[in-house]
């Protein structure tokens, strides 16, 4: 039997032929490997797609959060809040920029940032000789937050939000795309998310024009009115054209990738609704679906189970990242991160892309169906 891919980008090469091989070549001809002419077409569909007003893409989702949070001039003394059951980079960024991250809990059925838990940590923040600047409310697995929630405590406080969308680009809430809603929002292109490419990469979304010029600073060194002015303190934080090559390629069959993992999220939740606890994702809302995550009993068993089926199964993530060594000195919101906690023990995530044939997905699906008994 074959074996089955976690994430399948061989099928996807395949079904663009040789575009990207064509593409790649194009830059190869005219030489400008950096911030080459790919880099504003890709910007202007990127913001078309999300109908965003402005995007920049830039050289990762690490450095799509933090050039708004410099943009935003965080620093010492500065609280930003974020999940603790993300992806480190979530958190990384704020210490980068000289912030201090405070950590909150999620809610249990979407795995995303709970706004109960955000309005405590808002309300005690101070106690701890911080001053609230912004939030980072992350896109867990491909779902929307509720950004009506977090917005409106956002305003209410005169906080910042910068959606972490590393995962979620392509998905939207309330009819609106994930892109246009919030000050920034920030994804990566990574090879594995939804929309990757062959290296690292990442954009920032941004609906302001001064924010956006702040930031295309930011992203060469803080460059002014030439590469040789530095108004700013920037970073390195380019895009490289082969990659914006790859993404225009890959952008033209993006709606119809996401239209498949909906489907195959759907067949899933059908098929194990009976086993295990499925995805919920809200009303209104269209996930990206990075990833289709369960939560089981006895999960690191049944994990071990499915592996020895030859079924490929990830934990994301099985430790908080309040928890976390490098991390565990920072603050969490008082009453602690109990739904954080019991997540890290109980989720686990199934091959999801957008190629998975019916007969592929009824293997994995009885691998599971086994090692939970
Ligand atoms: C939630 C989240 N935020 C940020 C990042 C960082 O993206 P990158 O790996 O492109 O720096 C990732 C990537 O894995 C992520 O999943």
């Amino acid at each position: 039997m074959s074996n089955i891919p976690f994430i399948d980008l061989k099928t996807q090469q395949k079904r663009l032929g040789t575009k990207i091989n064509d593409a790649i070549s194009k830059v190869l001809e005219h030489g400008a490997y950096i911030m080459g002419p790919e880099i504003a077409e890709l910007e202007t569909k990127l913001a078309e797609f999300c109908e965003a007003k402005h995007a920049m893409g830039c050289s990762s989702g690490t450095d799509a959060l933090l050039m708004p949070l410099m943009a935003e001039n965080v620093g010492r003394g500065d609280a930003v809040f974020v999940p603790a059951f993300t992806f480190v980079a979530s958190a990384e960024a704020i210490v980068l920029a000289g912030a201090t991250p405070v950590f909150v809990d999620v809610l249990p059925d979407t795995f995303n940032i709970s706004p109960a838990s955000l309005k405590t940590a808002i309300k005690e923040v101070e106690s701890f000789g911080l001053k609230p600047r912004g939030i980072i409310s992350v896109d867990l697995f491909g779902q929307p937050v509720d950004h009506e929630a977090i917005l409106a405590i956002a305003k209410e406080n005169n906080l910042f939000v910068i959606s972490d969308a590393a995962q979620s680009f392509g998905s939207s809430w309330n009819g609106k795309k994930t892109g246009s809603i919030c000050d920034y929002t920030a994804t990566s292109f990574f090879p594995a998310k939804p929309l990757g490419c062959y290296g690292d990469g990442g954009a920032v979304f941004t609906q302001s024009e001064e924010k956006l010029a702040i930031m295309k600073s930011i992203r060469v060194h803080g460059e002014g009115s030439d590469r040789y002015e530095n108004v700013r303190i920037g970073i390195n934080g380019r895009l490289d054209s082969i990659q914006a090559a790859v993404l225009l390629q890959k952008l033209s069959i993006f709606d119809d990738e996401l239209q498949a993992r909906d489907r195959i999220a759907k067949r899933y939740n059908e098929l194990l609704k009976d086993v295990a606890e499925v995805p919920v994702v809200t009303e209104n809302t269209f996930s990206a679906w990075a990833q289709y995550t369960l939560k089981v009993n006895n999960r690191d068993e049944v994990v071990a189970k499915i592996k020895e089926q030859n079924v490929p199964v990830a934990v994301y993530y099985p430790i908080p990242l309040g928890q976390q060594k490098g991390y565990k000195n920072y603050p969490c919101v008082s009453g602690g991160i109990p739904v954080c906690e019991a997540l890290s023990n109980e989720v686990m995530s199934l091959p999801m892309h957008p190629y998975i044939d019916e007969n592929t997905q009824d293997r994995i699906v009885e691998a599971v169906k086994k090692a939970i008994g």
